[in-house]
């Protein structure tokens, strides 16, 4: 009842925004326009996207594996003449992302232009964000610019990280992307935000006709706009974007059951998108609690039909466990039986995959910790999505004969289990977490770990490492080492996790081309150039592994002006300038071994080496940790390098613009085998 009188109400209280919402100002020639909130607005919808009651635009509902689009309904006139260039424009935006978790949420959304909701018809949900799909990513013929608001690592697509803006053409591999944040007017300093915190934020994307530049500034929504654009690039869209073309959002869920929003939204050709009042925007949906099953509640009071609906409610209830513990089985699996895990197991390790379990979630889907029921073995499930079939056969062997590995510095992997679309990984549950929490923890008095901890964590990674080389029966190359795949056990040593799922992603990927996978700042000259993964490659990621853990830095750094430099170059200004030590993590309040912080640095050095053949072997690595072997005397000329300018060189240029963090190809990878979140 009451129900029925807000739907009538709801019109009527909300005339005076649809009156605002729709197009106020600009002139007839639909070369301007703000919509504050969008009842009324007239839109072109498809997929999940609709217009709440209160006027928010709704991209997508809840629902997962959904996209939804919504296009300003007339086209853009985007050239002045038959011929001419595209014009100057401007968009402002409001948006908001829900999502029921508080650090995980699918896909994302974007502001595109493109030619129009058929072009983006065919386009797919997931971390494709409904703005391609995987055959026409990339082609000139989509002529579509976008800037994506991207919630999730794809490795794919080379995404720095799970909360990024990224200016895209034709491409959900951004030619520029960045962390979600702003320059601060007064200082200058940066302030990171978070896409997924629920809050409404404004966007604003300026494209120059003449200069050709774009900009993109991303602020919190009582903010004004930033002076200092998050991103700045110079893309003559000309090029890109045909007539008619038409301006709206996409948005998609993957795994995740995320909401997307647009509060508000401006347009100008050849002017500055008008204000948007903010104090007249709808508000984001407060998070409730979840809606509850209502069956029993209604079985219960109902007597007389209550047999009908007991027998109903079981029927449903049998049907409904048969779908739900349904696995994907083939005859090929028969010889990989013991590693098997029936699904229903798995099921109930996590009591059904719930909330409370979520270790962690990153671009290879989401991490569970479980029990197993019978065995009460505490273990991490890791549910990776993955619809192509190619290849499976030859990674499931792989992965199975991989799981034969026993060793102290490695993580467990137990087994498997294979669904629709889904494959599901089970590992040994690490408690301790990974590494790069306690190196990169927000607060400076937070416990971080001493030099003990740190050098037998190295030394117990290195003897992992040189197990995987040359210990074990085949060659395994690891391919992403680096600190968040380093998990801590419950006596903190240090065990590498998730080898060999990296190549999951070449299998799945399209044959004709080798994919580098591995993560920004961890790959290898050769790797980049040749796209082949060898133990030496291993090395080198090893290397800056070192200098990481000793330094407490990331591979890449960032100066105050935002300037971007690696790691290894600025350790080994510090070795040229005989101030090695100074490179030492202060956290580490000068308590440690100079000795071997010295012999840690420069063999992190000698690993790091963009010549493949000055680096050691894994064994050599392990004689120089042990003492057995003196680390060779390093000559000036041996370490005559500067890391970042040698990929440069190799065309890796995008670090030259100081906002970019993109390099390389980069892959996401879930670390949170463990607890410690
Ligand atoms: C969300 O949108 C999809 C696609 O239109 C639809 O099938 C589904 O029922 C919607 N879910 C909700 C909760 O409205
Ligand atoms: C515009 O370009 C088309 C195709 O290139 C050409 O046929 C036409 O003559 C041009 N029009 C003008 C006004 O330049
Ligand atoms: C810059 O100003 C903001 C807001 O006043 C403040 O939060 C931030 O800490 C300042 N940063 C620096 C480096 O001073
Ligand atoms: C901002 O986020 C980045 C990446 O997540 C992180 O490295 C940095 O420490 C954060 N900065 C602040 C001031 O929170
Ligand atoms: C931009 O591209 C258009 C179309 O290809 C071309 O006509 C124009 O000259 C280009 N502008 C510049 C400055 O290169």
């Amino acid at each position: 009842m009451i129900g029925h009188m807000l739907c009538h109400l709801l019109p009527i209280l909300f005339l005076g925004h649809g009156l605002l919402g729709s197009l106020v100002a600009g002139g007839s020639d639909g070369d301007q326009f703000v919509y504050t909130g969008f009842t009324g607005a007239d839109l072109t919808l498809d997929g999940s996207a609709t217009v709440t009651a209160t006027g928010l635009l709704e991209l997508t509902n809840g629902t997962t594996h959904q996209k939804g689009h919504a296009l300003h309904p007339a086209p853009l006139r985007l050239r002045g003449s038959p011929n001419g260039t595209v014009q100057s424009f401007s968009v402002a935006f409001v948006f908001g992302i829900v999502s029921s978790y508080l650090d995980f949420s699918t896909h994302g959304l974007a502001l595109v232009v493109a030619p129009g909701s058929r072009s983006l018809s065919s386009a797919l949900t997931d971390q494709y964000m409904g703005l391609t799909n995987a055959q026409d990513g990339g082609k000139a013929t989509n002529h579509m610019f976008a800037v994506e608001l991207d919630t999730v690592q794809n490795l794919e697509f080379h995404d720095i990280n799970a909360n990024h803006v990224g200016i895209d053409i034709n491409s959900l591999s951004s030619v520029l992307s960045n962390d979600a944040g702003y320059y601060h007017d007064k200082n200058g300093s940066f302030q990171n935000l978070s896409l997924i915190s629920r809050e409404a934020m404004q966007v604003w994307v300026d494209y120059d006709g003449v200069t050709m530049q774009i900009d993109v500034t991303i602020a919190p929504l009582a903010t004004v706009k930033p002076e200092k654009p998050l991103l700045s690039c110079i893309y003559n869209l000309s090029t890109v974007l045909v007539e008619p073309s038409y301006i709206g959002f996409s948005s998609a869920t993957g795994p995740g059951n995320s909401r997307h929003y647009v509060l508000g939204w401006s347009f100008g050709m050849n002017r500055p998108a008008p204000v948007i009042d903010i104090t007249k925007l709808p508000k984001l949906p407060q998070l409730g609690s979840k809606p509850r099953s209502k069956v029993l509640e209604i079985t219960l009071p109902i007597a007389s039909a209550a047999l009908v609906l007991t027998v109903g409610t079981v029927l449903i209830l049998l049907v409904r466990r048969r779908l739900r513990y349904t696995e994907l089985r083939e005859d090929w699996e028969s010889e990989f039986g013991p590693h098997r895990f029936a699904y229903k197991d798995l099921f109930h390790a996590t009591e059904g995959f719930k909330d409370k379990h979520l270790l962690g979630a990153g671009g290879f889907g989401m991490v569970y910790r479980g029990e197993l029921q019978k065995s009460r073995v505490e273990v991490a499930v890791k549910k990776v999505s993955h619809g192509s079939k190619q290849g499976m056969k030859e990674f499931i062997a792989e992965i199975v004969s991989i799981g034969r590995i026993r060793h102290r510095n490695l993580v467990q992997l137990l087994g498997y289990c294979r669904r629709k679309d889904e494959l599901i990984l089970v590992y040994d549950y690490m408690s301790n977490g990974s590494l790069d929490k306690y190196l990169y923890t927000e607060e400076e008095d937070d416990p971080t770990l001493d030099w003990a901890q740190r050098f037998r964590i190295i030394k117990g990674v290195a003897s992992g490492l040189h197990y995987l080389h040359e210990r074990w029966e085949k060659v395994v190359v690891h391919r992403d080492i680096k600190t968040s795949n380093v998990l801590l056990d419950k006596e903190m040593n240090g065990r590498l996790g998730d080898f060999g799922l990296a190549k999951l992603y070449d299998h799945g990927a399209n044959p004709q081309t080798t994919r580098v996978v591995g993560t920004t700042g961890y790959l290898a000259p050769e790797l980049v150039r040749t796209g082949k993964a060898t133990p030496l490659a291993d090395v080198f990621a090893f290397g800056t592994f070192l200098l990481e853990v000793t330094c407490g830095q990331r591979p890449i750094k960032q100066d105050e002006q935002g300037n971007q430099f690696l790691l290894v170059d600025w350790v080994l200004q510090h070795w040229h300038g005989e101030s090695l030590l100074e490179a030492v993590d202060p956290r580490l309040r000068g308590e440690y071994n100079s000795g071997e912080v010295r012999l840690v640095l420069q063999m992190g050095l000698l690993c790091a080496h963009p010549s493949a053949a000055a680096r050691p072997s894994m064994q050599r690595v392990l004689q120089y940790l042990d003492g057995e072997t003196p680390l060779p005397e390093m000559t000036r000329s041996d370490l005559s390098f500067n890391m970042l300018a040698l990929l440069q060189r190799k065309g890796l240029n995008v670090m030259s613009c100081p906002c970019s963090s993109t390099m390389m190809s980069s892959v996401g990878t879930i670390s949170d085998l463990s607890g410690g979140r």
